[in-house]
């Protein structure tokens, strides 16, 4: 029985719930998180250090929402070792420390990447060193987060079309020129030794669409795993980032769901990991932009989910408010409009897309 004290807290609690607006009383009760993991599956986001400490809402939103999280870039070597006996883990840390006090898993994003080092490792790179440039670093970022890290996103981006080889690999990247392709397997090697227990990815932009450039990035791929495996390189699943692009790239389930049967065919697990849908080219209505990305994200998001190999999705960023589109040269609007690409809106309310996703994952099969 309740007593009266109690009585007129829940009627307050009953009456201020009911005054809420449907869309934000459903972020309430269901939680991507909890939508997630009811299927066995997880759903995370970028996070970026400075946010977590300065703005209250964005916590929260990340803690409530998020079974795993990736650094936007306090895990990318500029960062990470910005001279070569320099190492600044500080804002790295603090996202793990905030994952751990939440209880979320942690991606690591990304070891090797041709893009985002600092200038004395691609001098150093230009005067063909030693491999030890990818092996020490490999090792002592590894195993510093060893035990605390889910995943590891070893290489990133070494598909490039725009270069035209046969392979449709990335050979202008200054880890190609110095040690050819092999720094892949070394990468691959150092990392398994260094944390055995973080599932490895080759994490790729740009394989999803039905578009002919696509469908070389998803040859390049799946020729370049196979030359891996036959390598025994220690690959365990694919990243596709997703950053799509629903009013200005085609897509379609058949495609995308072909190309991770093949991944799977090869042995390997499947993860979207940097999700985000731009609007940019969509009309002025934004109610029409937010359905048409939140119908994009249900239908991409049951085919990867349809798949017993696939962990889950992280979108890049939770928020409109922060999202790394408003500020890039190629999908920021140029009058300025922020992108609605993200499950939240700038005021951190559940948008279409959000709904969107929650229905991807209570639809997705149950996995162990
Ligand atoms: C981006 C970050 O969002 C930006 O803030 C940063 O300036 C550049 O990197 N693919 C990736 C991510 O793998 O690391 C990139 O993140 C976005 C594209």
């Amino acid at each position: 029985m309740l007593d009266r004290r109690s009585l007129l807290k829940n009627t307050a609690a009953i009456a201020a719930y009911a005054a809420m607006p449907v869309s934000t009383r459903a972020a309430e009760q269901q939680t991507l998180r909890s939508a997630a993991l009811s299927r066995g599956l997880l759903y995370g986001t970028a996070v970026g250090a400075k946010l977590l400490n300065s703005d209250p809402l964005y916590r929260d939103l990340v803690a409530k929402q998020a079974g795993i999280l990736v650094c936007e870039s306090e895990s990318k070597r500029k960062v990470l070792q910005p001279t070569q006996d320099t190492f600044n883990f500080g804002p790295a840390d603090t996202i793990w420390r905030f994952a751990a006090t939440n209880g979320q898993k942690m991606r690591g994003h990304t070891l090797i990447w041709h893009d985002y080092n600092p200038d004395w490792v691609v001098d150093a790179l230009a005067r063909k060193p030693s491999e030890r440039i990818i092996t020490d670093y490999i090792s002592t970022v590894a195993r510093r987060y060893r035990g605390r890290t889910h995943s590891w996103d070893v290489v990133n981006e070494v598909i490039n079309i725009e270069e035209k080889y046969p392979d449709f690999m990335r050979r202008s990247s200054p880890w190609y020129q110095a040690f050819g392709e092999s720094y892949i397997d070394i990468a691959f090697h150092a990392a398994k030794e260094a944390d055995p227990d973080a599932i490895l990815f080759l994490n790729e932009l740009n394989p999803e669409a039905d578009e002919r450039w696509s469908a070389n990035i998803r040859r390049g791929t799946l020729d370049l795993i196979d030359r891996l495996l036959r390598r025994n390189v220690p690959i365990e699943a694919v990243g596709i980032q997703a950053h799509l692009k629903v009013f200005r790239t085609s897509y379609n389930d058949d495609v995308f769901s072909k190309f991770l049967d093949e991944i799977i065919a090869r042995g390997l697990m499947v993860m979207i990991t940097e999700l985000d849908i731009t609007d940019i080219d969509g009309p002025a209505d934004p109610e029409v932009r937010d359905e048409a990305v939140a119908s994009l994200a249900k239908r991409f998001l049951d085919v990867a989910f349809s798949k017993e190999q696939s962990l889950g999705c992280l979108t890049w960023g939770i928020t409109d408010r922060y999202s790394w589109l408003n500020s890039h040269w190629k999908y920021k609007h140029p009058d300025g409009r922020i992108s609605r690409s993200l499950p939240f809106d700038t005021n951190y309310s559940p948008k279409a897309m959000f709904s969107a996703m929650v229905s991807a994952y209570s639809a997705a099969p149950t996995r162990s």
